[in-house]
């Protein structure tokens, strides 16, 4: 009898992008024509940047040609992206990362789902609460919780992102293994300043800890302040591993290709506290189960740091940041309170309602959709996550029919 993960069943039927795209497909089918405009799913409308566009073709073009054809390429990326990312994204900002400890993949949303098999069944895992339900949802099917009780599941420890933390959880009194992190944050907007990082460093660092920090929208950050890399932390590279993506930051989210890197610094521990490096164990899962990016979606990655496409990409961003500027002023001038928005794509709306309600009046009412809070957690209740990745014009109606209803 083949039988199955019974843990599974813990989770909800849907994942929370899929529930709402069921909504959403079934008011069309309802009201056909009603013309939708969606600010829900953090996905990029705006095309490729042309320097992308251009090393795609061209890398297309040699594998079209028996001299540069190429067949699989090394698992964790070609040398030419590896470097790209290593010298722009890290030794710039000061952190010492190598191209070895760059592993690239075809997502951080598979990358932050997968990481958790490396690690102990019985580890206490710290996550955010909102929090992006990937982190969550991965280890539920591992079998690392409890039930789903009053809007969480047992034996997670949650930190509680709300108002009165400015949407950053402070480390935990109790001492947890491992930490999830995203800054800037997915869905609060929140970003994370150098100090408080610091601070979750010297927990980690003090409890043997390891960080996962997912930095997918490190590109929307525009404060100086605000660092860009966990590694910009001094003794960072020992606990924690970070997920970047070309998804947000360039317009990759039907292309795919992303990273994580892995310092060779970075340490864990078997079950008699020997340190074990972190970095061959995640080399072994990732060479086993993943063969590579295709050589033309990394050569369109790598032309994201040339001189061209810095800017380009650079001009993708301050548009969608314009178009978050517009949402949040908006919300803002109807009387809510809203985060996000400046360094980020996600604007995090206080409704002052039931998350769903809402959600369905905007739907119903309005013809846009939106992400209900609660759908992120407990601690997302009463909210709503307005995305800024649609077109100016599309914003700016949306912006207009929210005022009529409200
Ligand atoms: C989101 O809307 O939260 C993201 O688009 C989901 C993802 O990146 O997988």
């Amino acid at each position: 009898m083949i039988r199955i993960n019974e843990h599974y069943e813990k989770l909800a039927s849907s994942y929370l992008f899929s529930t709402i795209a069921k909504k959403v497909s079934d008011y069309t089918v309802k009201n056909p024509g009603a013309g939708i405009i969606r600010l829900g799913i953090g996905d990029v409308t705006l095309p490729l940047a042309k320097s992308c566009i251009e090393a795609f073709h061209s890398g297309v073009e040699e594998m079209g040609d028996e001299k540069t054809f190429r067949g699989y390429g090394p698992e964790q990326g070609y040398d030419f992206l590896r470097q790209a990312i290593a010298r722009n994204d890290f030794q710039s900002r000061g952190a010492e990362i190598s191209p070895d400890d760059i592993f690239v993949s075809d997502g951080a949303k598979c990358d932050t789902g997968n990481f958790q098999e490396i690690f102990a069944q019985d580890i206490k895992i710290a996550v955010p609460d909102p929090v992006y339900p990937v982190y969550v949802d991965t280890n539920v099917m591992a079998g690392r919780t409890g039930a789903f009780t009053n809007g969480r599941y047992e034996g997670l420890v949650y930190l509680d992102s709300t108002e009165e933390n400015g949407f950053v959880p402070p480390p935990p009194r109790d001492k947890v293994d491992l930490i999830y992190l995203c800054f800037p944050n997915n869905p609060t907007g929140a970003a994370v300043s150098r100090k408080q990082l610091t601070e979750w460093v010297d927990y980690a660092r003090s409890s043997k800890a390891l960080i996962l920090f997912d930095a997918a929208y490190e590109a929307f950050i525009r404060d100086p302040q605000i660092p860009h890399s966990i590694y910009e932390i001094p003794g960072s590279k020992e606990v924690a591993v970070e997920f970047r993506s070309f998804s947000k930051t360039a317009g990759f989210t039907g292309t795919r290709c992303a990273f994580t890197v892995i310092p060779r610094e970075c340490q864990v521990y078997d079950s008699t506290g020997k340190a074990v490096p972190l970095q061959p164990l995640w080399n072994r899962r990732h060479t086993t189960k993943f063969n590579g990016v295709s050589y033309p979606v990394q050569k369109a990655a790598s032309a994201v740091y040339t001189a061209s496409g810095k800017k380009e990409v650079k001009d993708i961003i301050d548009y969608y940041l314009e178009n978050a500027k517009i949402i949040r002023e908006k919300f803002t001038s109807l009387g809510f309170a809203c985060t996000g928005g400046d360094n980020s794509p996600y604007i995090w709306v206080k409704t002052g309602k039931d998350s769903w309600e809402f959600f369905d009046t905007l739907l119903e009412k309005a013809r846009i959709v939106t992400t209900p809070g609660v759908g992120f957690g407990r601690c997302g209740s009463g909210y709503i996550r307005v995305s800024a990745f649609n077109s100016r014009q599309k914003v700016e109606e949306a912006m207009e029919r929210i005022g009529k209803i409200i």
